[in-house]
């Protein structure tokens, strides 16, 4: 199993777009133990983008990242990190396919509506930064047997 932390980010939330992005994880059978709106900081967010620091983009996605609140999420799943990267599509809102998050919602390359963790490092420290100890719930999903085959012993 596998946690990934999903943001999304201002636009998704001034656009009133957080249900409906929030219905293509749980349509998908990916299961949230994490969640809140918080306006993030600049610390934060620097540290969340420090792989990204220096780069040409790094300034205007600090702003854009701490300009109004955010919705985090922690989504579990078998193979979670990569599930969800393929639901959020590409980078760019112009370039994304459809059917993707990404691809559905946007045009814009900057204002491209969600961050999900694109490795179980990633994920780990991601997590630690949005999340304190304690405020994620490992809650039993009573339709676990349907969402996966559980009939060997593992989630298949
Ligand atoms: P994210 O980290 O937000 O999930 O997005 P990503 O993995 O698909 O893309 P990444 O390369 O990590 O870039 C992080 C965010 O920076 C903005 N960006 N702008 N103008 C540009 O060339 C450019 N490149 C990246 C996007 O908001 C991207 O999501
Ligand atoms: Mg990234």
């Amino acid at each position: 199993m596998e946690t990934t932390l999903i943001i999304l980010k201002p636009d998704a939330v001034q656009r009133g777009l957080v249900g409906r992005i929030l219905t293509r994880f749980e349509e998908k059978g990916l299961q949230v133990v994490g969640m809140k709106l918080t306006q993030i900081p600049r610390a934060t967010a620097e540290k969340h983008y420090a792989p990204h620091a220096g780069k040409p983009f790094y300034d205007g996605l600090l702003r854009f990242m701490t300009s109004s609140p955010v919705v985090v999420l922690a989504v579990q799943g078998v193979g979670a990190i990569a599930i969800a990267r393929n639901l959020m599509g590409a980078t760019f809102g112009s370039k994304a396919a459809p059917g993707t998050i990404r691809g559905d919602f946007g045009v814009s390359n900057a204002f491209n509506l969600i961050h999900g963790s694109d490795s179980p490092e990633a994920a780990a420290k991601e997590l630690a930064l949005f999340f304190a100890p304690g405020e994620l719930v490992e809650w039993p999903r009573l339709i676990e047997g349907w969402v996966y085959d559980l009939s060997s012993g593992t989630r298949e």
